[in-house]
């Protein structure tokens, strides 16, 4: 980061010293006033719940720019990478900075895939869950539990173990969401197999049986490898500064990856999916189509508590770019699978423009994000509502990486510690129980 001319002066009522503080410039992006003396020169902290301000760290490997609706891992537009590269050199990308050129990618290809069987006990560890555990419980446990059979990479302050553990999770994640579901609906585990693609292996290790031969379907495949590298990263989410911070304790990468996937699971981050395509099930039910402008007269009411799953977005204030990217892949896998009247695409479709042009929703700047038509695509794949989020988990464990482990070379990190503003009691004594 650049030290700007520009410096930024905070002054008080009360008389008080006004301060200077420094202004950074990255290489895009807004700028941000470092506040790092604040609080030992005025005694104050800043207040900022939900980071609506705050920049936590720098970073060089995802931006945004919400208002234009567009996203860049590295610099490169996410729709150059979707339709030009596969989701492992977006993986290499987001690890190393660069594209792979051919050698590299036949290595880091090799690497993956030769890493992709876990530890045979895992079996009996998964074996202790329910089986109607959701998958998204499963596999926060799992892959935290990576750290009890992996000891020769979990310390976080070792280059090698850091690189072992990122290969390591970025392969065994489809074995994990694989084994999970198959636990799930009673089927023998599907070993990996190491002639297929990233996302063939994943649908060979899914939707194949003991019992007879699986052919991998390329549209499939193609559709499910673009749902990967849309999902990879989307810089400082919620699930990726949880990362961070777990990591900033020094804590092992499968541990800090496990809370990732702890926060991912909520309806207003990777939960969306599931809760979107629930949501279109329900208004399929309640009549369909003749029932969207009911539907959304809920959303508009501030009181009814229903939002319009799979739109709106904290840093776009402009069409997702990966929804577009989405919206594509769903036609072309409806298609593929004979399923182009989709009763619930043309719910999506029919919500996603009355909501475009409706004032509520225009007024806010509320559009599709990259949920609104990816529980389509996964539905037509055949991928069970309740392991939608663990795909997306799958997809964003080598952005996680990536940014965990810039995290760690970044001289200028600290254990994360946030403040607080306290409106609680002032000290007290504790009295007698017979006078409370
Ligand atoms: N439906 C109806 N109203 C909405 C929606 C929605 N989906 N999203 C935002 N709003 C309204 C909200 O009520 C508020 O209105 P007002 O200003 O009158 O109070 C305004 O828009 C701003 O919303 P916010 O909740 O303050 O915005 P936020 O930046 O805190 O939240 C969000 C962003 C993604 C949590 C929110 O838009 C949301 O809940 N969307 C639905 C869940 C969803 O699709 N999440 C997936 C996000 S993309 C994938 C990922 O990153 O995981």
């Amino acid at each position: 980061m650049n030290l700007s001319d520009n410096k930024a002066t905070l002054s008080f009522s009360d008389g008080s010293p006004s301060v200077e503080m420094p202004v950074y410039s990255g290489s895009v992006g807004p700028d941000v006033i470092d506040i790092r003396k604040l609080y030992g020169q005025t005694g104050m902290f800043t207040y900022d719940p939900g980071f609506l301000s705050t920049a936590a760290c720098q970073s060089t490997i995802t931006y945004i720019d919400g208002d234009k609706g567009e996203l860049l891992y590295r610099g490169y537009p996410i729709e150059q990478l979707a339709t030009q590269c596969d989701y492992l050199d977006t993986c290499y990308l987001l690890l190393n900075g660069e594209l792979p050129n051919v050698q590299q990618k036949k290595d880091f290809d090799h690497l993956v895939t030769s890493h992709t069987m876990v530890n045979d006990q895992m079996q009996y560890f998964l074996r202790g869950f329910r089986r109607d555990a959701h998958p998204m419980a499963v596999l926060t446990g799992l892959v935290g539990g990576m750290s009890a059979f992996y000891h020769d990479s979990t310390d976080i302050t070792n280059p090698e173990h850091r690189h072992i553990a990122a290969i390591r999770l970025i392969a065994k994640m489809p074995t994990l969401v694989a084994m999970a579901y198959k636990y799930k609906i009673g089927q023998p585990y599907i070993y990996p197999k190491n002639s297929l693609s990233y996302a063939g292996n994943f649908l060979h290790m899914m939707f194949a049986t003991p019992c007879e031969e699986y052919k991998v379907n390329p549209v499939l495949e193609r559709a499910l490898d673009r749902i990967f590298i849309l999902h990879a990263d989307h810089e400082q989410n919620a699930s990726t500064s949880t990362v961070r911070l777990c990591g900033s304790s020094g804590t092992n990468p499968f541990a800090a990856i496990a809370a990732g996937v702890a926060c991912l699971w909520g309806p207003a981050h990777g939960g969306a999916n599931e809760a979107c395509l629930n949501m279109l099930e329900d208004i399929q039910r309640m009549g369909g189509v003749a029932k969207v402008g009911e539907f959304m007269e809920q959303v508009k009411d501030k009181n009814s508590g229903v939002r319009l799953m799979g739109f709106g977005h904290r840093v776009y204030k402009n069409y997702d770019p990966r929804a577009k990217l989405m919206q594509e892949t769903c036609k072309e896998v409806l298609q593929e699978m004979g399923l182009e009247n989709d009763p619930l695409f043309k719910l999506a479709m029919a919500l996603e423009k009355i909501a475009l042009e409706d004032e509520y929703f225009v007024s806010r700047k509320l559009y599709p994000n990259v949920d609104f038509y990816s529980g389509i695509v996964q539905r037509a794949i055949g991928i069970p509502v309740n392991l939608f989020t663990g795909i997306f988990a799958l997809a964003r464990t080598s952005g996680w990486i990536a940014q965990l482990n810039e995290m760690i070379g970044d001289p200028e990190y600290k254990i994360g510690r946030p403040r607080q503003l306290f409106t609680g009691p002032v000290a007290r004594n504790v009295k007698p129980a017979n006078e409370r």
